[in-house]
Formats: C-alpha cells, structure tokens, sequence
C-alpha cells in the first residue's frame, strides 16, 4: 500500500488501525483459483481472519470457508456461506457441537478414533472425512509427525474403517494439516505426496484435505512459486485420480496466504526513550492488538511512515506498547529512523492472525479495520473498539 494512501487512512480514521488492501485479497484469491486442475475447491481458514465484511468478500470472490469452531461456523452463516460451502473440523468436538453440524448438513473431517464412533453414533449412515497424522515431516516442525497431536496415526487406521463400516459411514475424505508458512515447495509436496499414499486406505475416497502450508512473502525469502505449485499437484492429483479409477476432489484451506501481506497495521508513536544502545518508540499499540510476537517471538517488518528517504539510525530502535507489561515489544532492533513523537509506525504483513489474534488482557480498545479500495477509497469494515474474536 502506498504511503500516501496509509496517510491519508491514518488521516481519517486515526490510530491504531488495519488497514487492507481490496487489490492484493482479490490478487491472492484468484491465485487459488487459477489452479489448473479442474476439481477443487478452496475453503479460507476463518482462524487466519475472522473480519465479517472479508469473509463476505472472500465468499464473493466464489471461496469457500474451513471453520474450526461452532462459533465461526454460525459466523460463516452469517456471512454468507451455504452450509454445502462450510468445512468443519476440528478436535474434541462436543457432542451437542457435532449434532449441531450434522443437522445443518456441514461436512465435517474427524479428527480420533473416539471422535468418529461419536459421528456414527449420532449420525450413521452419512458421509465424512477422517483427518490423518502424516509422518512426512521434511519441515521439522511441530505440525506433522510425532510431535503433532492432531488427526489419526497409520496404526489406527485398521480401527477407523472398522468403526466406519460398523455405522456405515462413508469415509469420503481425508485431511491433513501440513503446517504453515512453508517456503518449499518440495517440502510442501513431499507432504501431499505422504497424504496421498496414507489416503489409499479409505476405498470411498473422494477428496483429499490439504489444509494449510501457503506461506506469506517476506523480505530476503525467497517467494513462493505458485506456477510451479499449480503444475506440480495439477500432475499430482491428475496421476493419483487415473490410479484410483475417478477423480478425487483437491481441497486447499489457505489461512496465512489470503490476507497476510494484505494489510498494515499502523499505530502512532507518543514517547520516545533514547538509551545508550537503543531507541524505545513507544506507541498507541500494544503487542496484544498485534499478537505475533507474543505467541511466537517473532516480529514483523516496520517502516516510519513517510520517512523512507531519511538516513537510518546507528542505534537500533525497539518499539514497545502504551502498557506496563514488561514483554510489550511490538519490534526489536528494527533499522529505523529516528521515530518522534507523532510519527506513525507501519507494520508490514499485518493481515492474517493479526486481529484474529489479538488478546484482551493489556486492557485496549480493539483498533479499527479499515478497508482501501483499488481507487483509494476507505471505508471502516470494524469500528474501533468492536467486537472481540
Ligand atoms: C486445519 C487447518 N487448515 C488450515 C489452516 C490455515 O493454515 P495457514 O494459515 O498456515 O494457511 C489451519 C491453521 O491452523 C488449520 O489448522
């Protein structure tokens, strides 16, 4: 987003603020939907961004939606999403919970043994997914393999279609989640290609789950290479569907991808601390409106705005919340120039578990989401102070 079009947002709508950039959603939707292999269908993570007005809009632009939670599935309703548009999934869900789900027809992968017999029980007969643990583990990372605590190991599949056929369910699915953000594209497919070997257990497969993995593009890392993506699992599911004899539907739920460099989050500097080895900027923020850090101690780029031709600072500057919490960093060492008091903060990359995850415990008024249209208009998609996720 260019500065002058942040400016004139701040301008208006004060600080601190999201502010989403309309062209860059439709840009990255349409990337999903430019995949060459015919039968698919892509469900946003609601987890990743739970704005109302950008979930109407992702629905307008012909997603669907992956909800983990009854509450966002009634706010997919809400929005817009046919129940044949919703994917639920999930784990541990309550019985009432899953009843609910049944009735209004929404599909649903189950994530345990237990929780499948519970299906059965309430709903026998009927079709569903089963969300698998996938040993590939090429990232190293907690979401696949061992360490993971979600979906069902190799070892219990012989017990999933035993309870499968004991309740006649149909086992027309199967689901992973992948992990987030992940760079490699040969990471990436080494994973489905796991899923796919796992998946020829289940005789009624119709789709397979891919849920997650697309990840946001970040300065100094390599982007993303969509065409090769499209070419590689197009071949992919194309093979896999003649060696099963039909074709099997590919299912993606990009989170991260869709909104994550779509929006910056601005906030405004009120104090400044010079310290001998570096600046604080202290803002009208607080790491709670802007959670990344404090859930992963991970920072987002930063810019002063308007002050791009300026010479950067020898000193670092940290920049720091309007609270008392000793843990309220929203940068560290980030390569500034010198931030005054009324300086605006702009943070890169803001879109995706942003808002979605914000905290309420420093005490703040929720900020203001605005959203910039491809002619520069702005209007407020969640008014200051809204409600909480
Ligand atoms: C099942 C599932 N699908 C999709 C996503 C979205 O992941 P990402 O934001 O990495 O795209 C998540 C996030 O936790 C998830 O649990």
């Amino acid at each position: 987003m260019q500065d002058d079009v942040i400016a004139s947002a701040v301008r208006e709508f004060g600080t601190p603020c999201y502010l989403y950039d309309e062209a860059l959603i439709r840009r990255n939707a349409a990337r999903f939907g430019a995949l060459d292999y015919p039968s698919r269908s892509v469900h946003f993570a609601s987890m990743a961004n739970n704005n109302p007005e950008l979930l109407r809009l992702v629905h307008g632009l012909g997603l669907g939606i992956f909800v983990n939670s009854v509450r966002h599935l009634k706010l997919a309703l809400d929005c817009g999403f046919g129940p044949e548009e919703i994917i639920y999934t999930s784990t541990g869900v309550r019985r009432s919970d899953l009843e609910f789900i049944a009735d209004l027809g929404v599909h649903v992968n189950l994530d345990s043994v237990g929780q499948l017999r519970l299906f059965g029980e309430i709903a026998p007969g009927r079709s569903c997914g089963i969300r698998l643990n996938i040993d590939e583990n090429s990232l190293g990372n907690v979401f696949i393999g061992a360490e993971s605590r979600i979906g069902v190991l190799e070892t219990e599949i012989p017990e999933v279609l035993e309870i499968a056929a004991r309740y006649d369910l149909k086992l027309i699915g199967t689901h992973v989640y992948l992990g987030t953000n992940i760079v490699s594209l040969d990471t990436m497919i080494a994973g489905v290609e796991r899923t796919l070997q796992l998946s020829n257990h289940f005789a009624d497969l119709a789709y397979v789950d891919l849920g997650g993995g697309f990840p946001v593009p970040e300065e100094g890392v390599p982007e993303f290479d969509y065409p090769e993506y499209n070419r590689r699992i197009t071949d992919l599911f194309t093979r896999y569907s003649a060696e099963r004899g039909r074709e099997i539907r590919l299912v993606l739920e990009p989170g991260r991808a869709m909104f994550g460099d779509t929006a910056v989050f601005c906030t405004e500097v009120l104090d400044v601390k010079d310290r001998p080895d570096r600046r604080l900027a202290c803002v009208d923020a607080s790491a709670s409106l802007m959670p990344r850090s404090l859930f992963y101690g991970e920072f987002n780029a930063v810019d002063v705005l308007g002050r791009a031709g300026d010479p950067v600072e020898d000193k670092p500057t940290d920049v720091v919340g309007s609270t008392t919490y000793s843990r309220d960093f929203l940068a560290k060492g980030a390569k500034l120039p010198a931030a005054k008091v009324g300086d605006v903060l702009v943070f890169r990359n803001t879109g995706s578990y942003g808002y979605s995850m914000m905290t309420q415990f420093l005490g703040q008024d929720a900020p203001t989401e605005v959203l910039v249209a491809a002619d520069g208009t702005a209007r407020v998609i969640r008014e200051r102070g809204g409600a909480r996720p």
